[in-house]
């Protein structure tokens, strides 16, 4: 299967070594912590990371605190309309600056009283002008280096890493019809978890669990792979009407202009390394992961509906199944994955054989796997 063929599902990715061959990773690649240093160094901060979206900071002054995988951050919107993204630490020792969401004139440290304006600058630095030959304009705060897609703000700390565009690849092809750029995000939670982050993404991203761990909820569920270019996977979830409500019709419409296999069911994608965008007919939410500890992640889980659906008088009301149903689901995930993270522990753990519904575990594995340092990698064999 090559690169370029155009976005129509395949029975399954599946890449060397043949089924029955392949086999799941070796157990420390999610429990040792040189390993996890490894990640962290090659790839969490080297790559893009979903931070939020632009309608979350629309107006001048807005600012959203995150945390990263690279420390505290904000994302601030300036007196200018600009959207910037810095590390959200004052230049004098350190301190934390923002917290979590507001609207703020100027930003102020709440230790020693330095000021910054919205666009970064330093401002005011209380009782430095005895301080000899100190100058404001090298100690502004530091940018960090942020793109957006439709309205979905990343970040990266690689000032050398291709560009968000390069990265996402065929991405907004597929899913262009469901016109992110339109969305309005409505609901987000944060779930901190006791395992690896790459459990929490293998688990998005194939079907195979579903009856089982997610039985009393959104039950069993068929899925075909998508080939696809730029750093990104994609399974669609075959179903004619949208499975993000578990039960009845959708209280939502199908998103108007959807493409016609957009209509075929929900695409559930893997931007590499931490973010998954679910697509149904009717919504969209998001997955999207930050590694604390090779033992301990933080998974946050935002929902999306087209701007016109969040303007109903009863709209409210309509999202909250969807909610509910987002909830419940990843907490099922989450309680599977944390004592698989404790079986994994066990030193009679071991390697087992992949089935071809665990497709995209395998693509993941290798995506990670091929960007460790051979020496890292060569202990993971
Ligand atoms: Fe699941």
């Amino acid at each position: 299967m090559t690169q370029h063929q155009p976005l129509t599902p395949a029975p399954y990715v599946w890449t060397a070594p043949p089924l029955g061959e392949a086999t799941s990773a070796h157990p420390r690649f999610y429990t040792d912590p040189e390993v996890f240093k490894a990640e962290i160094a090659h790839i969490h901060l080297k790559h893009w990371f979903f931070a939020g979206r632009v309608e979350e900071v629309a107006n001048p002054g807005d600012f959203k605190a995150l945390e990263t995988v690279g420390g505290p951050a904000a994302l601030v919107r300036g007196q200018d309309g600009v959207l910037r993204a810095f590390a959200n630490i004052c230049r004098h020792r350190n301190s934390i600056l923002l917290e979590g969401k507001g609207c703020a004139h100027s930003i102020v440290c709440p230790y020693h009283g330095w000021s910054y304006e919205l666009d970064g600058t330093l401002a005011g630095a209380p009782g430095m002008r005895e301080v000899p030959e100190f100058e404001k304009p090298p100690h502004g705060l530091l940018p960090i280096r942020m793109e957006t897609w439709d309205g979905a703000i990343f970040l990266n700390f690689d000032d050398a890493a291709p560009p968000l565009s390069e990265h996402l690849g065929d991405l907004p092809e597929l899913l262009g019809s469901h016109r992110f750029g339109d969305m309005r995000v409505t609901w987000q939670i944060e779930i901190e978890t006791r395992c690896n982050w790459k459990l929490l993404l293998e688990n998005a991203m194939e079907s195979y669990h579903t009856g089982i761990v997610h039985a009393a909820t959104v039950g069993a569920q068929k899925s075909m792979s998508f080939p696809t270019r730029g750093e990104w996977h994609c399974i669609q979830v075959q179903a004619g009407s949208s499975i993000a409500v578990l039960d009845g019709d959708p209280p939502f419409p199908p998103i108007a202009g959807l493409s016609e296999q957009s209509r075929k069911g929900t695409y559930f994608t893997l931007i590499e390394p931490t973010t998954q965008f679910a697509c149904a007919q009717d919504t969209i939410w998001w997955l999207a992961v930050r590694p604390v500890a090779v033992d301990r992640s933080v998974l946050s889980v935002g929902g999306c509906f087209p701007r016109p659906y969040t303007e109903l008088p009863d709209f409210e009301e309509r999202a909250a199944p969807y909610y509910q149903r987002w909830e419940a689901v990843a907490l099922e995930d989450v309680g599977i994955l944390e004592k698989q993270q404790r079986a994994l522990g066990s030193v009679m753990a071991r390697p087992g054989p992949l089935s071809w519904r665990d497709d995209m575990v395998l693509a993941i594995n290798r995506w990670v796997l091929s960007r460790l340092p051979a020496e890292v990698a060569a202990t993971l064999t």
